[in-house]
Parts: C-alpha cells; structure tokens; sequence
C-alpha cells in the first residue's frame, strides 16, 4: 500500500519505518522542517537505539520519504501529540491533522488516527472536516489504533503488543486490522471507535491510579516509621494484589494526560480519577519538603542538585518531569538548583550533562530519575565533590549502605527511618 504518516515524533516514526520494513511505500509527513530536513539528510536522533536502527535501515531503503507536505495514499495513519492545557486535552494537532489530510483522502481510502484522544474525538473531529469539504464519511473508511508501546521498548512492543483497532464500521476495523497485520505480530483485537478511544485511556488512568496509591502509601509508612517499598514488596507477595512504586510524581506524555481526558468526559463521574491526578501532582511537593528539612535553607546558602531530568529512567524525555516543578518549588524557596541528566537535551530550563560540575559543592543531592548513569554513581567519589553529604532518593535505587558508609545522610521517599550515618554508627 501506498501510506502517509502523519507527525513523526517517538510514536510515527517508528510506525513509519516499521511499515516501510514491511513492505509498504511510506510517506512521512511533519510539519517541523527541522525534524523532516534531518531525517532526509538521515539523521535520527531519538535516544532509543532500536529506533534509530529501524529509522535509518527504512530510510536507506528508500521507502520510506520524509516530506513537509502530505501527498494521497490508500491509508493515512495520524500520530500527532496530544497535550492537555489547564488540564484540558488540547485536540488542535489532531484537527490540524485531519484538515491536511482530507482535501487528498478519495473514496475507499483509510484514515487510522493513533494520537491518544477522549472517547468521541475521531468521529468528531472526522464528521466536522468533511462535512466542511461537502462529503460524507461513509465513502471513507476511518478507525482509530491507539498505540499503548513503552519509551525505552518501542521497537518490541510495536512488534508484539496486542492492538485495539476500533472502526467506525466493521468493514473500516477490517482494513485498519488488515494494515497492521502486516507487521504486527500480537493478537489484534478489532472493537467499535469509542471503545477503543476509551480502552487507552482506561490504562493509563489505572496506573495512574494505582501509582497514587503507593504515594500515599509513600507517605502514610513516613509518618508510620515503617517503609513502603518493604510494604509494597510485601503485600505484593499476595496472588491478586499488583500495587506500583512510589516516586516524585509521574510524568511522560501518557500517563499524567491521558486520565485527564476520561475526567473531562465526565467530569461529575470520575473522582476516584481526579483524586488519584491530585495526589501524584503532589509528589514534587512532598520531595521539597523533605529537601527543606534535611537541608533548611534558613541557616545559609543551599545548593540543590537534581540527579535525571527524563520522567523515567534510560530515556531522554522529560515531558511532564517531575524534575521541573521540583525545581521551581525549590527555586522559590531560595535554593539554588542544578538538574543534571545525561540523556536529556530538551527540558524547559537549563540541564547539564555534566556530573562533576552538578555534584560540586552541593548541599544536597536528589536523585528523581533512576537512570543506569545515576544508580551506579560511586559514592566514595561522590562525597569528594559535594559540599554536604545528604542524598534524597525519590527512586529507592541505591545501596543505602555504601551511601552511608561514604558519610551521606541518605532519606528515601517513602521510609519512616530517617537512616543517618549517626543511627547506623550507633547501631
Ligand atoms: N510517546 C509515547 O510514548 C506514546 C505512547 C503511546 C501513545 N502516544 C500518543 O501518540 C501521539 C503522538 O505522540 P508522540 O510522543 O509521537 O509525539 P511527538 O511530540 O514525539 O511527535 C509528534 C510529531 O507530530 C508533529 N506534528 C504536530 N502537529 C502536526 C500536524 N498537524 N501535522 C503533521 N505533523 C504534526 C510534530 O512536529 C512532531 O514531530 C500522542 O497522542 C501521544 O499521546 C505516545
């Protein structure tokens, strides 16, 4: 099939290439000359390798064509980003995407929207372009294919998740199946637009959910003098209990938006949702205090490093990063910041890739985001740089022991005991 993906961030262009790899003759098309200027000059620069390998080999292959125009195809398949703003979803790249497209679409042809959307949204935003264009949808076919694949395992997970492909007719999830059949190898489980439109989202809410939960568990084991993490594992030995980790808040482009998007599709009938969103946007406030407690700025200068920027460990996004509000929080309260990632490039505010230069005189070390670089951190070299040795562990990813051992103070989010190196040389 001659196929155009439209927007190719982390989700189309590894969808583009992978249809390109399977046989097809793609056209990817991006608004942002800059993303299809690199691409044409073969140049990927996404930190997941098995993307790059994959981008660059359906490049090399000619089949696959960045271009900053879209041209007619049998299928067109949107993955343009979705946000939410003042906690509403923000549907103007989907719009926009739809009213590129159409004037090309001909009879026959299918349109497969990817971008995750509140349940409705495709029929909506479909009806409305082509009404406008004086055509009806049912010379059309059109479906909406969440994608559910996870940063750091995109390549695998494009392979070998499940799909949901929803369609408007039987006939429209049929050729929408057929596309994906073509390289996917999980099970494709074929379903009407607005369940599939809702079945997303419902996992994400879910984790959502189920993250908020350990959060406050975070913070009832705090104030109980037990630790969640040993709670958690714990209770997590039972047959039909599946709790998550605590941490400094969640971010990503998924799991923070997507409840948002179920919440404001009723917002009346959804306040365990809402109540969930609450508690983890707290988390960066929870992580200030503990940081203004261990370090209180009353009694001078503090210097605050912040180790990962990327909302989740070994990758370089930091979209919706509980780094950036801790960093505020932090930043009004007096203290001096740093944010240290040796992944990310893009972060609203200023980020080094630079350890040393991070480390160097700080009061305190805060580690948000457990990438390899920053678990497998030597304390003992560590201790030499900083200042003061007091490390705040959002993520429970170190050896408490050999942090002590060094001389740190170490606090983990989420356990009772504050571990100073005065208890351990008394124990
Ligand atoms: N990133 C993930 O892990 C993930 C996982 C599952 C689902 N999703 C969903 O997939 C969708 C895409 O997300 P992403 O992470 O690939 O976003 P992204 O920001 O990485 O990429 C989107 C691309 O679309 C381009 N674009 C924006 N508007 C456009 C338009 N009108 N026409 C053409 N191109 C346009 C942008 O320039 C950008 O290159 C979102 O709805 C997201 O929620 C993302």
């Amino acid at each position: 099939m001659k196929i155009t993906v439209v927007g190719l961030g982390y989700i189309g262009l590894p969808t583009a290439a992978m249809l390109a790899e399977s046989g097809h003759e793609v056209l990817g098309y991006d608004v942002d000359k800059k993303v299809v200027a690199g691409l044409a000059a073969g140049r990927v620069e996404l930190a997941e390798r098995g993307v790059r390998d994959l981008a660059r080999r359906a490049l090399q292959s000619g089949r696959l064509h960045p271009s900053s125009m879209p041209f007619p195809a049998d299928a067109f398949v949107i993955c343009v980003p979705t946000p939410t703003v003042d906690h509403r979803p923000d549907l103007r790249a989907v719009e926009a995407a739809f009213g590129a497209v159409a004037p090309l679409v001909q009879d026959g042809n299918l349109i497969m929207l990817e971008s995750t959307v509140p349940p409705g949204t495709t029929l909506a935003v479909a009806e409305r372009t082509f009404r406008a264009l004086g055509r009806y949808l049912d010379a059309i076919h059109l479906a909406h294919c969440p994608e559910r694949v996870l940063p750091g395992k995109i390549v695998d997970e494009l392979l070998w998740n499940d799909r949901i492909v929803g369609g408007r007719r039987p006939v429209d999830a049929e050729m929408a199946r057929a596309v994906y059949a073509t390289f996917a190898r999980g099970e494709i489980h074929v379903t009407d637009l607005t369940t599939a439109e809702t079945v997303k989202i419902v996992e994400n809410a879910y984790r959502d959910v189920n993250i908020a939960f350990a959060n406050e568990l975070a913070i009832l084991a705090e104030a109980l003098g037990i630790d969640a993490w040993e709670t958690i594992r714990l209770a997590n030995c039972h047959p039909r209990v599946d709790i998550l980790s605590p941490g400094p808040g969640v971010g990503g482009h998924c799991i923070p938006v997507d409840p948002q998007f179920l919440a404001s599709a009723n917002p009346f009938a959804s306040e365990l949702i809402q109540t969930a969103r609450r508690v983890n946007e707290r988390m960066p406030h929870v992580v200030a205090r503990i940081v203004r407690s261990v370090a209180p700025i009353e009694t001078g200068d503090r210097k605050v490093a912040l180790l990962g920027a990327a909302y989740k460990p070994d990758i370089d996004d930091a979209r919706e990063t509980p780094t950036l509000a801790i960093e505020h929080l932090l930043a009004d309260a007096g203290y001096t910041l740093v944010v240290y990632d040796p992944l990310v490039t893009q972060y609203p505010g200023t980020v080094t890739a630079d350890f040393d230069a991070a480390a160097r005189d700080a009061d305190v070390l805060v580690i948000v985001t457990d990438h390899a670089e920053i678990r497998e951190l030597d304390p003992q070299t560590v201790a030499a740089a900083v200042r003061s040795r007091t490390l705040v562990d959002c993520r429970n990813c170190v050896d408490v022991d050999r942090w002590n051992a060094a001389g740190f103070d170490v606090h983990v989010i989420g356990r009772g005991a504050f571990r100073s190196t005065a208890l351990v040389a008394a124990a």
